[in-house]
């Protein structure tokens, strides 16, 4: 009688059993882990479906209050806040940002009204309030100026913050602004508003139907690459990073998220800080179209997704499957 030989180690041995699977897993997903991203409109009981983002729409300030105490009961920590200016508020500067009571803000006082537990992440940047679409103060020439812009953000973030802003998130990618608005929290007593800085963000084609939610899109005069990175750059994105944590930034942020888990990893591996990622609009509309073409099932391809986020080294994911993961996930 022969023996067959064996392989020396059988690594598909723990993988048998649903229990061994459990038990040797690395990687945990949990609602915890998730930031719901929320568009705010005008009026009073409105919801306005997104084509370009389905299942996602824009809610009336009364409606976020609704959705921020939909997070709390789903055990989804935090949620992010992005309005959708009036048309007619938007200007080339943009000042409609710096009015106390905005629609942003009149959003941030409901959800912090509504439930309180749960953090409130702002979107710092000019985007939803220029009448040109960028996220800055533009020149003759269409260039984005950086001080200018900066200057303006500083006061952005603290109107947000003085609405109750938990986290202030610059979105901009203007050089030196963490620092000026972390200066500028700290002068007014604002010590413990979180900055999470959009460091590593990239000029992408996946943001698209974030446009056409913040009504920005169909204004956008040319395109933001000068100011957002090449994709093609990876050694940037640890310079940007570098930058944003020497400015005092509490956490940074990889945008968009599947395509750029490289760069999550490098983030991880190199700073040991908490790194978050934005599987933005674009990648939300790839995995709903493939699973309403049947090309895939959306609960399974949602929940791959996240454990590779956190694979990856991410702390949490700002993603618009967040009360969907939730409740797959189970709360808690
Ligand atoms: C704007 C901003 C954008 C997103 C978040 N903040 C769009 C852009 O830079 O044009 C994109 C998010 C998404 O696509 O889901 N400052």
């Amino acid at each position: 009688m022969t023996h067959a030989a064996f392989p020396a180690l059988r690594l598909r041995r723990t993988r048998a059993a649903a229990w061994s699977r459990a038990l040797v897993s690395e990687t945990r997903v949990s609602p915890a882990d998730l930031i719901w991203p929320l568009f705010v409109t005008e009026g009073k009981g409105v919801e306005e479906p997104i084509a370009s983002l389905p299942g996602v729409s824009r809610w009336s300030v009364d409606g976020i209050a609704a959705r921020v105490r939909e997070a709390r009961d789903l055990g989804i920590p935090c949620v992010a806040l992005f309005p959708n200016t009036p048309r007619d508020l938007r200007t080339e500067d943009g000042r409609e940002a710096l009015n106390p009571d905005n629609l942003m803000c009149r959003a941030i006082r409901a959800a912090k009204d509504a439930a309180p537990e749960v953090g409130i992440l702002t979107d710092v940047a000019l985007d939803p309030y220029t009448a040109h679409g960028h996220d800055g103060i533009v020149d003759g020439a269409g260039y984005v100026l950086n001080d200018a812009t900066s200057n303006i953000l500083v006061d952005q973030a603290l109107v947000q913050a003085a609405a109750g802003a938990d986290i202030v998130a610059p979105s901009d990618m203007m050089d030196g602004r963490v620092g000026a608005i972390r200066t500028a929290l700290e002068r007014e007593g604002r010590v413990n508003v979180q900055i999470m800085a959009y460091a590593a963000k990239y000029a992408s084609a996946f943001y698209g139907p974030f446009r056409d939610a913040v009504g920005s899109g169909g204004l956008l005069k040319g395109d933001k690459k000068s100011y957002q990175m090449d994709p093609a750059n990876a050694e940037e994105a640890l310079r940007e990073v570098a930058l944003d944590l020497a400015e005092g930034a509490d956490h940074v942020m990889v945008k968009p998220g599947l395509p750029y888990l490289d760069i999550v990893a490098r983030v991880k591996r190199r700073f040991e800080v908490p790194v978050f990622a934005y599987a933005v609009s674009g990648e939300y509309a790839m995995i709903e179209a493939a699973a309403t073409a049947g090309a895939g099932d959306r609960d399974a391809l949602v929940l791959e997704t996240l454990t590779a986020f956190k694979r990856a080294g991410c702390a949490g994911v700002l993603t618009y499957h967040a009360p969907v993961a939730a409740r797959l996930l189970g709360n808690g």
